[in-house]
Parts: structure tokens; sequence; C-alpha cells
């Protein structure tokens, strides 16, 4: 896999909100660290361990406590292959950019949960102040030549404050999360300033075609005379400056997580929870605490799951782990408590003296632990409302069993790919979520294979590297034609666009290709 050509030499400077670490003081009060949780994480932590470079961000550190860790950072510089640069957030930043602006508005906005929102006129100032805040450290640490790559909805407007402070660097951005459907979007009160500063980019990647054609609609929506070319993956803008966009499905590190689970240490864990679980199959569920994951309707789908089919009594556990998330936004706290009654009812209806059909886990595993389970869990139940790829099911499909079932929301990013070869469900369908189930452990173990061992193949093919690679391939193409254009074709018509909806070619992953 050949990055794209010069950038490939370049130094990576990825900026992104959250690190690969958090930085917290001990009971001594000496620092610690300890790893972030979050797909965006996962899946850029293998490249820069790879490739070297900077990682900007900020530790989860107040400013007011901001400092003594560098020798920690410097060891793990050493230790990781890369640095990193950490950023200050005072608790007013971390209020209302990181718990207002970015969770409380865009994160809801985003996942199409738009009642969800809170639009209070505070937030947009601290996020346009934060990014700011980014763009200098990016412009204090940056060297010419470097490749600059901002990440997620936290930094949209990165760029422009870029641009303010005179560097006009080309900057890539990815978009982990879904971009929302146009008309949700356009509630933002802040719709326009947004998506000016999204165009501020040089190459934006969506996970999906869907993200990347509703931001394309929204361009074309706020009808500020920018062009979309027919593919929607070129926007000129009305100074000529032209803008890409590009899709470019998520993922891991393929490598690690099947090597991760033969080894050793895994394998012991594996014969531990096996004899826990004693004769029930488990079905595995792994998920931050966040609405978007649609838990509570997941245990109401595994409750009348169990309700239906008598014959799952004490043949099936569900092992649900729970990520804690956000903890100070008011709903994730309420949520919280909504999953933890629905887990205490599943367990009083029907745990028997032998058998728990629920086991519920509020908190951490490190890796191994992951993996251990991975590799035990039958089933591994994905059932997010909305997701922009979801990793977990990318790592099951790599770290389960050669038997394992998928059984995955058709809302999940990672649906494009694979749905051939997952038992997708609609998340909000309890009855359909409950048969699903029901299909999952009856399933003959030939289709199991089949299926577990395409989908395997499909996360082989695309990894992480793969998407490393088409980005840059992206980037690479958009600087050879980066010359400003004045001329480009007219914006489509509402029923060419209608269209291409229409047209839009998922791709699959399948055994044979
Ligand atoms: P999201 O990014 O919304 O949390 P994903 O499913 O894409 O959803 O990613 C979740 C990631 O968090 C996965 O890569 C998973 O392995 C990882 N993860 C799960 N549990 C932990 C944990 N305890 N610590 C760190 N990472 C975790
Ligand atoms: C998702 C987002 C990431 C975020 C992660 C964890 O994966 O796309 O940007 O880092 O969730 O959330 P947190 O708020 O803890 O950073």
């Amino acid at each position: 896999m050949t990055d794209g050509g010069r950038l490939r030499d370049r130094r990576l400077v990825v900026v992104s909100n959250r690190l690969p670490i958090v930085l917290s003081r001990a009971e001594g009060g000496e620092w610690q660290l300890e790893r972030s949780s979050g797909g965006l994480v996962t899946a850029l932590e293998p490249l820069l361990r790879d490739r070297g470079g900077l990682w900007i961000g900020w530790p989860g550190v107040d400013e007011d406590d901001f400092a003594g860790f560098e020798g920690l950072l410097e060891r793990f510089a050493i230790e990781e292959g890369y640095g990193i640069v950490p950023l200050a957030l005072s608790e007013r930043d971390r209020n209302d950019f990181y718990l207002g602006f970015s969770n409380s508005v865009i994160w809801p906005l985003f996942h199409d949960l738009q009642e969800r929102c809170d639009f209070d006129p505070r937030y947009w100032d601290a996020y346009r102040r934060v990014n700011r805040k980014f763009a200098r450290v990016v412009a204090a640490n940056a060297r010419e030549g470097d490749l600059l790559w901002v990440q997620d909805y936290q930094l949209m407007a990165v760029a422009e404050e870029l641009r303010y402070l005179g560097l006009n660097e080309r900057v890539g951005f990815f978009l982990h999360v879904p971009f929302s459907d146009p008309d949700i979007f356009w509630r933002l009160p802040w719709r326009s300033e947004l998506l000016r500063s999204l165009l501020q980019f040089d190459l934006i990647g969506f996970q999906s075609a869907q993200d990347r054609d509703n931001f394309a609609e929204c361009i074309i929506r706020m009808d500020m005379g920018a062009q979309v070319e027919a593919r929607f993956d070129r926007i000129i803008l009305p100074n000529g400056r032209r803008v890409d966009t590009g899709v470019f499905p998520v993922s891991i590190d393929f490598d690690e997580f099947a090597q991760g689970v033969d080894r050793r240490s895994v394998g012991a864990r594996v014969e531990e929870i096996r004899q826990a679980s004693g004769n029930a199959q488990i079905i595995l569920g792994v998920d931050r605490l966040d609405y978007s994951k649609g838990l509570a309707q997941k245990l109401l789908g595994f409750r009348m799951a169990l309700e239906r089919n008598p014959e799952l009594l004490g043949r099936v556990t569900l092992i649900q782990l729970v990520v804690p998330s956000r903890e100070d936004i008011t709903e994730y706290n309420e949520m919280k408590e909504e999953v933890e009654r629905l887990v205490g009812s599943i367990h009083g209806e029907f745990a028997t003296h032998d058998w728990s059909p629920i086991r519920y886990i509020y908190g951490s595993w490190d890796r191994d632990e992951l993996l251990a389970h991975y590799r035990t869990a039958r089933v591994a139940l994905v059932t997010p409302l909305k997701d922009g790829m979801n990793l977990v099911a990318k790592e099951y499909a790599v770290a389960g069993p050669d038997d394992g079932v998928l059984i995955l929301s058709e809302f999940a990013g990672a649906a494009a790919q694979m749905s051939d070869h997952a038992l997708l469900v609609n998340p909000f369908d309890v009855e359909g979520v409950a048969e699903t189930i029901r299909r999952a452990a009856n399933m003959e173990s030939a289709d199991r294979s089949r299926r577990m061992h395409a989908l395997r193949d499909g996360v082989r093919r695309e990894d992480i590297h793969w998407w490393l690679a088409s980005y840059l391939r992206s980037f690479e193409h958009s600087l050879e034609a980066s010359q400003p254009r004045t001329a480009g074709s007219p914006p489509p018509s509402a029923s060419r666009y209608e269209r291409r909806r229409r047209e839009r070619r998922r791709y699959w992953y399948s055994a044979e290709a």
C-alpha cells in the first residue's frame, strides 16, 4: 500500500481535541497517563506510532494545573515514537466549548437528535475562541512542509483561524461523526458561519457518501455562489479557491487486533471467561455511555428476545461493557440511570440460581480484556441509533471467534461496508432486534463461519493504513490541481441532486473480492 506520493514523506501533524492519553493526578499527587477511549484514538494511534510525527490536543487537564508532566510526555514520545503537544483548556473552555458547543450542540445535531441540542449563544463564541487557541498552537509548532491534519467535529473552525493567523499551508480535515441531514443541519443558528469555516480546509473527508452528500447539499442550500461539481467531490468558491471532499471509511489496525488476540495473556483470559459463563453463549456489547449508542433500545430488544424465546433462557448471556463518557453532561447521567434500571429489571425477571441473563460492567477494560471478550463472544450486538463508523464492529470482525455473528445497526457508518455479512437491524425496531438475536443464536455454524470470514477479509483489505493511504492520495490530487480555478460546472439542479441520491452506490465487503 503506498501513501499518496510526496505527502508520504512529510511529517504528520494530527490535531484533535482528544489526545490518545489523558493525564490525571494519582493519589500521591504525581501525574499519571491513561489511554483515552473512543474511535478517533483507536484509529489514529497506530498511524502515529508507525510514521512518527506530532499529535496536538487536550490531555483532559485544567489550565490552572497545567505543569509538571513534561517528563512523562518525553518518555511517552520515546516509547511511542511520536510527540505530544498538550494544549490547556480553562474551566470555561471545558464547559462552553467541550461540554457546550461540541457535545451539546454539534454531537446531537450531527447524530440527528436535534431535540437534544442546547443552542446557547455563549457556546458558539467559546467554539471560535478555543478553535483559535488550537490554531495558535498549530502555528507555533508547524514546520514548513508538514502535513497538517485536523480531526473531528470539535475543531471545524481551525483552518479558518489558521488563515487569520496568516498560515496558508494546505490543511486537511476528517469528520469522524456523521454529517447531519440538511433539514436538521439547517436548524443550527450558526449554520452559515460553520459551513464557511469548513470551507477553509482543502480536503474534507467523510465516513460515508451520505455524509459527504449531506454536506454538499448544505453548501448548495446556503446559496453563497459556490459551485458544487456534479460528483459532489469538488467545490469551487466564488473567489476561485477549490475545496475537495471525499469518502474515507475509517478503520482499525488489522494486525494489531489479529495478532493481539493470539497473545498468551489473552488466551488465558478467554479460558477464564468461558468457564465463568458455563454453557451460555456470550452476546457482547461494548459502547461508550452515549445516547447515540442506543443502549436502552438494545436492552429492550434483548429482554424481548428472552420473553419470546424461552429456549434462550440459560443459553445466552449478554455481557455489556459501558465505558464512562462526558459524565458532566446531565443527559449522560440520566441515561446511565435508565440503562441500569433496565439491566436490573432484566436480571430480576429472568435470573436463576445458576444463570445470569446479563452482566453489566460500567468501567474500562484494558486491551487484553477487550480482546478476550471479543474472542469469547458468539455474537456481538452493535446497535447505535446513528454512528459515524463504529469501530467496535470492525474490531469484533477481526478478534472475534471464527464463527462469530455480528449484529449491526443499519445506521452505523460500518453498515455500508459490512451489510452483506453482518445481520443488519433497525435499532429502533425492538421486535426486529429481538428476532435477530434469536436468529444469531440459532444460526448454522457453516453460515456463521462464512460470514465472519468475509467480514474479516474486508477489514484486512480496508484497514487503517488503507484509510490513510486513500486520504493522502486524494490530498495529493488536490495539491496537483491546486491552481485557483474560476470556472466549474454549474450547481446541480434539484432534480440532478435527487438522481444522484438515487444512484448513490454503496460498496460491500465480499468474501470473493
Ligand atoms: P466511539 O468512537 O463513538 O466511542 P467506536 O465504536 O467507533 O465508537 O469506538 C470505540 C473505541 O473505543 C473502540 O476502538 C474500542 O475498542 C475503544 N474502547 C472500548 N473500551 C475502551 C476502554 N476501556 N479504553 C479505551 N478504549 C476503549
Ligand atoms: C467519538 C468522537 C471523538 C471523541 C470520542 C470520545 O469517537 O468522534 O472525537 O474523542 O468520541 O469522546 P470524548 O468526548 O471523550 O473525547
